[in-house]
This record gives C-alpha cells, sequence and structure tokens, in this order.
C-alpha cells in the first residue's frame, strides 16, 4: 500500500531546483539542435555586422551564464579560459574588453568542437550551482537564471535569422533545412477590421511570470479609437505597392527612408528576386522557392512597411494599440510598430551589468510585437517588446494596418 506525505519545505525547494534544471537543459539542447544542421564552415560566417555567426551565438550564450552566474555564485569556480570573456562578450561595458563585434567571423578558433566542450563545461558547472547553491544564493540566482534562459532563446532566434541571412549571401543558395516548405493552400484570409474602443488602457507586465525590464512598469496609456486589421499585409498585397511605383516615389517615404531606398538600392524586400518573366521567388530555409502571394509579406524594414502603411491609406499601430487590441501570439511575424523604443514611464534599469541588458538601447530604434516563426515556443508575450533599428531587413519582420475611426 503506497502512502503519501506531505512536501516538506526542503521537498518543495528541491523539486524547484530540479524543474528549473529540466528547463535549463531543454533550451540549451534547442540551441544545439538549431545548429545541428550546418556543417562547421558555415557557422564561423559573418556576413555582416549585425548578423553574428552561430557558433559566436553558442558560445556567447555560455557566457553568460559562465560571467552572470558561475563565476560570482560558484564557490571555487575558474573561468574555463582567460580569453573567452572578451570572445563573447556582446556589449556589456561593465563586465569587461570585447572583441569587436563586426570582426567574429574572423574568430576561426574555438573551433565548432572546441565551443561544443565549452558548453558542456558550463553545463556541468551550471548544475552543481543549482542543485547545490543555498537558500540565500538560490534565491539571488534564480531570476539570473530565468535571464539567462530567455536571452538564449532570444539568441535561438537570431541563429536562424543570421544564418538565413549567411546562406542567402552564398551564390549557391544552400538550404538550412532539406525539407521543403510547408505545401497547400494558404489562401489569405479575408481582411476585417477590428473595432478597438478608445479610452485609458493598461500596457506592460505585472504579476508573475517571466518578463523582460523593458516590459514594465504596467501603466495606463489614452487611446483614440481605432481599427486593426485582422491579418498582416501579403506578399500579393505588397506586390500591389511595388507595381504603383512603391519603391520608386518618394512621396509616401520618410526622409530616411527615402534615402536608404536609394542609398542600398531597394526595389522589394529582402530575399525577393525576380525572374526574366518577371515572376518573383524568394529565400527562405529551405531555400529559394516561389513567391507565395498569399502569405504576409516579410523582412521589410520600418521604412518600407511604413512607406507601405501610408501609400494604403493606412498608418501602423503605436505599440499601445496593439497590446491593447491582443492582436498578439500570432507568431507570424514580428509587426513593426509606429512606436520609437523608449523606456516605460516609471522604468528603472536593474542594478550592476545586467541593467545593460535592455536600459541603453533606449533610442533610435522601432519596437516590434508579436513574434515570429523563428521565435522559439513559450517565448512571446503580449507585452514583449523586441526592437530594431528601423533599416533592419534580416529578421522575420512584417506589418499590420490600423485605420482610425
Ligand atoms: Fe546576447
Amino acid at each position: 500500500m503506497t502512502t503519501f506525505q506531505t512536501p516538506t519545505a526542503a521537498d518543495t525547494r528541491a523539486d524547484d531546483r530540479l524543474s528549473a534544471m529540466d528547463r535549463y537543459r531543454h533550451v540549451r539542447r534547442h540551441s544545439e539542435e538549431l545548429a545541428a544542421p550546418l556543417p562547421a564552415e558555415d557557422q564561423v560566417i559573418q556576413p555582416m555586422p549585425d548578423a553574428s555567426p552561430t557558433k559566436w551565438h553558442l558560445a556567447h550564450t555560455a557566457w553568460f551564464f559562465e560571467t552572470f552566474l558561475l563565476a560570482p555564485f560558484l564557490p571555487g569556480y575558474r573561468r574555463y579560459h582567460p580569453l573567452f570573456g572578451t570572445l563573447f562578450n556582446s556589449y556589456y561595458e561593465a563586465v569587461g574588453p570585447r572583441h569587436p563585434r563586426p570582426q567574429r567571423g574572423m574568430l576561426g578558433r574555438p573551433t565548432v568542437a572546441e565551443t561544443m566542450l565549452y558548453r558542456g563545461t558550463i553545463d556541468r558547472a551550471m548544475e552543481d550551482l543549482v542543485l547545490g547553491a543555498s537558500d540565500g544564493v538560490w534565491h539571488r540566482i534564480e531570476p539570473v537564471l530565468a535571464l539567462g534562459l530567455n536571452h538564449e532563446q532570444q539568441h535561438q532566434e537570431l541563429i536562424l535569422t543570421d544564418i538565413k541571412y549567411t546562406l542567402f549571401c552564398n551564390p549557391l543558395r544552400p538550404p538550412y533545412r532539406p525539407d521543403p516548405p510547408p505545401a497547400g493552400p494558404s489562401r489569405t484570409a479575408p481582411l476585417e477590421w477590428i473595432d478597438v474602443a478608445g479610452g485609458v488602457a493598461a500596457i506592460g507586465h505585472a504579476g508573475p511570470g517571466f518578463a523582460f525590464d523593458n516590459e514594465g512598469p504596467r501603466h495606463e496609456v489614452l487611446l483614440r479609437p481605432f481599427r486593426l486589421a485582422s491579418r498582416l499585409v501579403s506578399n500579393a498585397e505588397y506586390l500591389g505597392f511595388m507595381a504603383d511605383g512603391g519603391y520608386t516615389n518618394p512621396r509616401h517615404w520618410f526622409a530616411d527612408g527615402w534615402a536608404m531606398v536609394q542609398e542600398q538600392g531597394w526595389q522589394a524586400p529582402l530575399y525577393w528576386e525576380q525572374s526574366a518573366d518577371g515572376s518573383w521567388s524568394s529565400f527562405t530555409l529551405s531555400g529559394m522557392c516561389p513567391l507565395d502571394p498569399d502569405s504576409p509579406v516579410s523582412h521589410v524594414s520600418f521604412y518600407e512597411a511604413s512607406a507601405y502603411a501610408t501609400w494604403a491609406g493606412k498608418r501602423l499601430p503605436s505599440e499601445a494599440e496593439w497590446e491593447a487590441a491582443a492582436a498578439g501570439g500570432t507568431g507570424e511575424l514580428w509587426e513593426w510598430t509606429a512606436s520609437p523604443y523608449v523606456a516605460y514611464p516609471g522604468y528603472r534599469p536593474p542594478e550592476g551589468a545586467v541593467g545593460e541588458y535592455n536600459g541603453k538601447f533606449m533610442v533610435n530604434q522601432m519596437v516590434l510585437r508579436g513574434g515570429s516563426c523563428a521565435t522559439p515556443p513559450g517565448h512571446i508575450r503580449r507585452t514583449y517588446r523586441n526592437f530594431f533599428y528601423p533599416s533592419a531587413r534580416w529578421q522575420f519582420s512584417g506589418l499590420r494596418l490600423v485605420e482610425d475611426r
């Protein structure tokens, strides 16, 4: 006969640690699964300063745990390598010097295999730390562990966006995955306009569960009544903009955007190519594919998104409108908003080096909401604030329109 005993406080604490380690292993394994289809030669390439090599992502995410958890909290821990702190520090001024970002692709060493050994050593030390920490230490490291895992998930998306750009730069156009994209009809749903009442709305994260510091404090905003499109702008609709001189007429563009069109020679979204017969194809993680007119237009910059919206006689939503309307969680593409990435009222960066995670980037970038096909499952939140420079096109970014009522 089985007898049941009430769990003690110590049992509960042990369960917390074990479930944290389960989650740690799951997240870490997923990064390695994303890299697995790639030969080592692909994993070291940096095709532009914004896109880091796969190998660097794998090492940097290990560095994060080593720097913010193992070095300060695991008794007797010795750094894996005296220079890895410099090679794999991304942007933390408080932590020390950094290898220049545009030169990450110059690092043939550590090799991919050596990088995996580094990850394995970090993983074993993390297990020692999490399972062996005193209650007092566990209380301090638990939020940093959650941050480190969410950080690694952000880099999982970057592994995909960056390798897509890398492979596109190769004239052979090798696919990341050999399997073809999902076949079958993907008919564009009819566009509907969802009425959203104006008034005072609360946005931002509050309450339990993980959120990045930039998602709070929760606060009230005043919205005018508006209508939100029920879906994203499609490729067919975007082709209409192009056919109407979208890239040749400055009328719909911000001055900075129009300057980018001239400077970069933009004539279509990133990854689009036109054949001699006029048909379009686009590069995907499965290689070059005929453009699906019914899919949402992707890999557009903020400048292109806003030019399209102006051409269509609409506008982009503010991030407050987007969140209040709960458009979110579609997971198709990140959706450009009209909102600059700035601090919410009352925001204070956390103390210490991790205060550099978000706060120092709150200028000159635009907010994207939602999540994309490359975002790891469970990493999307209604309050999530992604942000990129308005000229960025290599992320999985699209747009949804709004109109005033
Ligand atoms: Fe990072």
